[in-house]
């Protein structure tokens, strides 16, 4: 009854057997929704976020599930196939047995390091904290686990569809007792055979060519981080930018999420002696990378890039006191413009510049996430950082 023979499944190897087909079947329905569900409005990116929560949460529960399962299956004797005879068939169940075995661990694992990896966005249902030990947050990592989450999700498809088609086939063509063993632990067929190491070597095979396909998959490029300078900047400024970066961070869900905007122009004047000048930097926000919340910020609640793919930031350049600088002037972001103030610090050594400077912004004042009045998913200040080189152009 509690313990498996060489004829049949005790309880709890049932049990675990139809808990983790459960959980994965779930995991799988909510998963392949989710996927293809529009993320443009407040609302539905609410959905969404509830959606991959509840997935990552029952899809953590599988990886534990499957872990007791295994770890039971370990002290059990496993019961004999009902027909041995057919050796071709016997070893197909056994492949695809192996290879679900490898699914329980291969698709929550990669999920998991998915999450860990990436900041914000859904978080797992849970008191124990929402990163992995050492699992750094790295988007190449995030994005290599993604791909493996992916292609073996195809891999359980597959397994899960051939595993059942078996299943019907014994209970409805066969009509022996195969799927009665898992459900009712009636027991059948005969003696213990030997176990074979070819079918989890063939499983074996099979998933590290999913997870070495994986990794290897190419990643998206990111848009070049060195700015595309513009004609105007050459012929207008006296100051050419030779390398920058231009970041931005926010807190969401609790966690602060890095994003940068790679692509801009900046024409500059600066006279050194007076210490004064003026700037325009245009900012094409199509290219704009927040993690994995990226199309979010681009869609209309956020940057609304398809409206608005330039912002521009203009302002009049003073010197505080040595390298202290001060940028005054007016940022224009999705049809809002309001003044914005960005102290900075300017270091020139002989033909090049180092600029650095941060600043803090509310997204309401721009409008954005006007659905989100609260700070719980998304928070009001933005921190602006700039860091440029420049070189002298005159
Ligand atoms: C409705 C869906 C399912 C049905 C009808 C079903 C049915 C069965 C049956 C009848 C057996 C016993 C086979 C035998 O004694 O040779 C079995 C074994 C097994 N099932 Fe399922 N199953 C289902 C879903 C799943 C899922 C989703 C997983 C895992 C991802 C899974 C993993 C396994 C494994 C690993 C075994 C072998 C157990 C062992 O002897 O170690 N099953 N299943
Ligand atoms: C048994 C466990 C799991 C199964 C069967 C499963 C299955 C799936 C499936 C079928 C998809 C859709 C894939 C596609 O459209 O190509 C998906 C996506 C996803 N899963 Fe899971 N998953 C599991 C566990 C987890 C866990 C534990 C996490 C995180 C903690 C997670 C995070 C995600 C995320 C973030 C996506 C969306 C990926 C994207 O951006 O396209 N999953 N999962």
């Amino acid at each position: 009854m509690f313990s498996n023979t060489s004829q049949s499944y005790g309880l709890p190897a049932r049990a675990l057997h139809w808990l983790t087909a459960l959980l994965i079947l779930s995991a799988i329905a909510l998963g392949l929704y989710a996927e293809d569900l529009p993320r443009e409005t407040s609302a539905q990116a609410e959905t969404l976020k509830s959606l991959y929560s509840l997935h990552k949460t029952i899809g953590v529960a599988a990886f534990f599930t499957a872990l007791l399962r295994i770890l039971w299956a370990l002290t059990q004797p496993k019961p004999a196939p009902l027909h041995p005879e057919r050796k071709a068939e016997t070893t197909a169940a056994e492949v695809v047995h192996w290879a679900l075995y490898g699914a329980m661990l291969i698709m929550p694992l990669s999920g998991w390091i998915m999450h860990a990896a990436e900041s914000g966005f859904a978080p797992i249902l849970w008191p124990f904290g929402q990163d992995l030990p050492l699992v750094p947050k790295a988007e190449a990592l995030a994005h290599s686990a993604k791909a493996v989450h992916k292609l073996s999700a195809l891999v359980l498809y597959g397994s899960v569809g051939l595993h059942v088609a078996g299943a019907l086939k014994h209970a409805l063509i066969d009509r022996d007792a195969t799927l009665a063993r898992m459900t009712r632990g009636v027991a059948a067929g005969g003696p213990p055979l030997p176990h074979g190491v070819a079918s989890p070597l063939v499983a074996l095979a099979l998933w590290a060519g999913v997870i070495g396909v994986g990794l290897t998959l190419p990643q998206d490029t990111p848009a070049a981080p060195a700015p595309a300078l513009s004609e105007a900047t050459v012929s207008e400024g006296n100051w050419q930018v030779s390398e920058g970066n231009l970041a931005f961070s926010v807190i969401q869900m609790g966690a602060a999420v890095e994003g940068s905007l790679p692509n801009w122009t900046a024409t500059i004047r600066y006279d050194e002696i007076s210490g004064t000048g003026d700037v325009r930097v245009e900012i094409d926000t199509t290219a704009l990378r927040l993690g994995s919340v990226t199309d979010q910020a681009k869609g209309p609640e956020f940057f609304d890039t398809f409206t608005h793919p330039t912002a521009v930031f203009e302002a009049t350049l003073t010197r505080d006191t040595d390298a202290a600088h001060l940028a005054q002037g007016t940022l224009s972001l999705r049809g809002a413009v309001q003044p914005v103030t960005l102290p900075f610090t300017l270091e020139i050594d002989g033909d090049t510049a180092r600029m650095r400077g941060e600043t803090a912004l509310d997204r309401r004042d721009f409008g954005m996430g006007a659905g989100y009045t609260d700070e719980a998913t998304v928070g009001f200040t933005v921190i602006v950082a700039v860091d440029l080189t420049a070189t002298r152009a005159d």
